[in-house]
């Protein structure tokens, strides 16, 4: 058996997250016991809410500790099982962390999935992940669009927003995504089939907002707060929804960022904010992921992966998020999966 090698938590970051916060180790692969399998790391998902579990501060889940492996989430395969749920060879989804080999634990690790047979682990861990299921229950649950309304998505290209996007273009509201580059800004025109998009980085978006929303904004899903969420709040619908996803701008801040200046806009509009965490859904996961597959299959949904190579690579994969760099949904391939394992 082949070393384990990790990325384990060296330092906690200040500011911007660097390749410096994380160190190389190599050990043995941990040996599982009775009722335990041994999985080996396939593919890796980055995302940018492993930029606050950095942090020593209490959260939706516990600070990753100095000295312990980074957690991320994963499509792994069955080395070796001693629990009957799993067979070596079957593809799992879980919380396996930055390394080449984990234990899995049927019902009590992390987030623990058997994938169906034929699942691709690229859907797995995007549209068919938590970044898809964050924009199907934000945008459905929350955000609630109707035929017609104006629904504006920032962090639009990225996994998440840009399956919220198409969630309510499905809907039928007029959807403006907004995106950081024209490449991206094409993509969400010609591929994601929204009806306009915002380079944020070329121009001021209000104005922008002001000349493609002429009714107002009734629904708004924010990946990224700070001056966007600020820019959107001015010109809300009356009853309009703001669905906080996610604050990506000020996730690398070393203090906490103003809030919007403009927070009466929710009185004077009688509209409402309302935060969600994905999981808090997983009873309803089955659903979605039936209603999101058969929106691919009926070639209703554009989606993007982004795939880096090599284990060695992965602090450098989560860089690209902060630094707008990953079309889609950011990925790491590990290992390729074996056909006799
Ligand atoms: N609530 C939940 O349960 C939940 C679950 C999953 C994800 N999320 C949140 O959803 C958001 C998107 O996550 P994701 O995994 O789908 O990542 P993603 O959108 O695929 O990638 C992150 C994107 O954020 C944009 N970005 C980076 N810095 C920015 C800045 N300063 N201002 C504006 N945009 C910036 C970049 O796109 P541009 O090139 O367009 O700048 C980058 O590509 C994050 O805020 C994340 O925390 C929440």
């Amino acid at each position: 058996m082949p070393q384990n090698r990790q990325w384990v938590l060296a330092a906690r970051p200040v500011g911007r997250v660097t390749e410096e916060c994380f160190a190389w180790r190599e050990s043995a692969p941990p040996v599982p016991a009775a009722g335990e399998a041994l999985v080996r790391t396939l593919y890796l998902s980055l995302d940018p809410a492993m930029r606050g579990w950095l942090e020593d501060r209490p959260s939706y889940l516990p600070p990753v500790q100095i000295g312990e492996v980074m957690r991320g989430g994963a499509v792994a395969q069955v080395v070796e099982s001693h629990a009957p749920e799993l067979a070596p060879g079957d593809l799992v989804r879980g919380t396996f962390g930055w390394q080449d080999y984990a234990i899995a634990r049927p019902g009590r690790s992390l987030g623990l999935q058997k994938l169906p047979t034929g699942v691709d682990p690229e859907l797995a861990l995007g549209v068919l992940g938590l970044t898809g299921l964050s924009g199907y229950f934000g945008m459905l649950d929350i955000g609630r669009p109707q035929p017609g309304e104006t629904v504006v998505v920032s962090g639009a290209a990225g996994a998440t927003g840009s399956i919220a996007a198409q969630i309510a273009r499905i809907q039928g509201a007029h959807v403006i995504g907004i995106a950081g580059g024209t490449e991206k800004c094409d993509w969400l025109v010609h591929h994601a089939r929204l009806d306009a998009a915002i380079d944020y980085k070329r121009g001021p978006v209000d104005a922008a907002l002001r000349e493609l929303c002429p009714r107002g904004i009734d629904v708004y899903f924010d990946n990224v707060g700070g001056p966007i969420l600020e820019a959107v709040l001015g010109q809300l619908a009356e009853r309009a929804r703001i669905v906080l996803c996610g604050g990506i701008s000020s996730y690398n801040a070393t203090e906490p960022p103003p809030g919007p200046r403009n927070l009466m806009n929710l009185v004077l509009k009688r509209a409402r904010m309302e935060g969600f965490l994905v999981m808090d859904h997983a009873a309803r996961f089955a659903e979605a992921t039936a209603q999101i597959s058969a929106w691919l299959d009926a070639g209703e949904l554009a989606h993007e992966v982004d795939i880096q190579e090599g284990l060695e690579n992965a602090p450098k994969a989560l860089l690209r998020l902060f630094e707008g760099r990953n079309t889609g949904k950011q990925l790491l391939r590990v290992a390729r999966v074996q056909t006799s394992v």
